[in-house]
């Protein structure tokens, strides 16, 4: 107050202090609690990963195994719960499904949600933890028209969730090793990314003394948008347009450059990596791999890959300090493991939703934390009187 600045998206205002997350833009760092991303896809788990981010440490084998374990046992969905999946249109889109589906949660633990309450807020990370991706494979069976199964808990985290999404009632349904190693790397990749938009907005909703579920709600809205984890989608489509089109890349390239009508080159382009995004390198790195094991060729990876090279070579892109971030090869990784398009962003919601429940409790716990409530220039009319006054 008295020393109002105005900063447009936030780009160089800082609305908390955090342990969680370490991003360094012009180097392409990126940490997790100090450890890096590199190290962390390679050799570790969704689960484990989730306990660092929220807990700050690496779990001990016993403190993973009873996490997983209690995750396991709270995989269920009230049936009433999966009622509410019938009222939705099978044409909805999974995000909306997602994020309407994670607000009705809510509904079911009333008396169990007090943010101040540190039993519920353990029970509740647990419960998100065990029932997004529940949810997540309810929403995609709707969309296709099966029936949903039950979680299987006697397999691991992503199996489950492979079996829920692929496998079909009363037929044995085999987990691809490859295909589960592969996504597991994809979702600690998104775990965390620091004060992004959707993470924001968890931490704003729940700056208000609003529960887990509602916060985490919100969050999957923001996410939901094409500037954020709505590219992944947006990559695909935009892939397939020109690919249905006949255009060449070259002219494509043109057009972003030109800004006709509005067109971006989807999946470039960080509000902080400007050298490269370590992610997208890890991802790139394994969708060759991952098509290959999986024995699928899609010719929509050589366009990205095409796309790729012509805008790394522009002025236009060399200028603005544009490079492919997360979303550019994930689509085509989701692609070839079999999940529609408009999946991709809920796998990005359910890799994300470790680093939400961490950043929600940081705030919690963080004594500064105030109700966010950003100041604003006055710009509209000074005071006049309503006619006949
Ligand atoms: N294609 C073409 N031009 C671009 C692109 C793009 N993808 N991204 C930025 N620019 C241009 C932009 O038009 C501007 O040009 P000018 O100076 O001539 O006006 C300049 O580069 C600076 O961009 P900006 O919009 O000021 O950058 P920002 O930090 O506000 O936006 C962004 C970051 C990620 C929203 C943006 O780069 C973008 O829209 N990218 C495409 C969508 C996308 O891939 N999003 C996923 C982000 S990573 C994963 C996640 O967080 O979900």
């Amino acid at each position: 107050t008295g020393h109002t600045t105005l900063d447009y998206g936030f780009v160089n205002t800082a609305a908390t202090k955090s342990a969680i997350t370490f991003i360094d833009g012009d180097q392409g760092i990126l940490r997790y609690r100090g450890y890096p991303i590199e190290q962390l896809a390679k050799n570790s788990t969704y689960l484990e990963v989730a306990w660092l981010l929220i807990y700050g440490e690496l779990p001990t084998a016993d403190e993973l195994s009873a996490f997983d374990e209690r995750i396991r046992r709270h995989t269920l969905l009230h049936e009433d719960l999966k009622r509410f999946f019938s009222a939705l249109p099978h044409t909805a889109h999974p995000m909306s499904v997602l994020s309407a589906a994670t607000a009705a949660l809510s509904t079911y633990y009333e008396n169990e949600s007090d943010p101040h309450n540190p039993e519920h807020v353990e029970l509740n990370t647990v419960r998100m933890l065990a029932k997004l991706p529940v949810i997540a494979a309810y929403a995609h069976k709707k969309s296709v028209g099966q029936a949903f199964l039950y979680p299987d808990n006697s397999l691991g985290f992503v199996d489950n969730f492979l079996k829920l999404n692929f496998g079909v009632l009363s037929e044995d349904y085999d987990v691809n090793a490859v295909m589960s190693r592969a996504l597991e790397r994809l979702l600690i990749l998104h775990e965390d990314h620091e004060q992004n938009a959707s993470t924001s907005t968890v931490r704003l909703v729940g700056s208000t003394g609003a529960n887990q579920f509602s916060s985490i709600s919100a969050g999957i809205n923001a996410l939901y948008g094409p500037l954020h984890g709505g590219a992944n989608e947006a990559v695909l489509d935009m892939l397939g347009r020109i690919r249905d089109s006949g255009e060449s890349v070259e002219r494509f390239v043109e057009r972003v450059k030109n800004k006709e009508d509005g067109v971006k080159l989807m999946g470039f382009g960080h509000r902080v990596y400007k050298n490269y995004d370590p992610r997208a390198k890890l991802v790139k790195e394994s969708a060759d791999e991952v098509l290959e094991a999986l024995g699928v060729s899609d010719p929509l990876l050589d366009l990205a890959k095409e796309l790729e090279e012509i805008a790394l070579s522009d002025d236009y892109f060399k200028e603005r300090r544009l490079y492919p971030n997360v979303d550019f090869y994930t689509g085509v990784i989701y692609k070839a493991m079999g999940f529609p398009t408009r999946m991709f962003t809920v796998l990005f919601a359910i890799g994300r939703l470790p680093g939400w429940l961490a950043h929600w409790r940081e705030m919690q716990g963080d004594a500064q934390t105030k109700i966010g409530r950003p100041q604003q220039l006055y710009t509209g009319a000074t005071e006049r009187q309503y006619p006949g006054v």
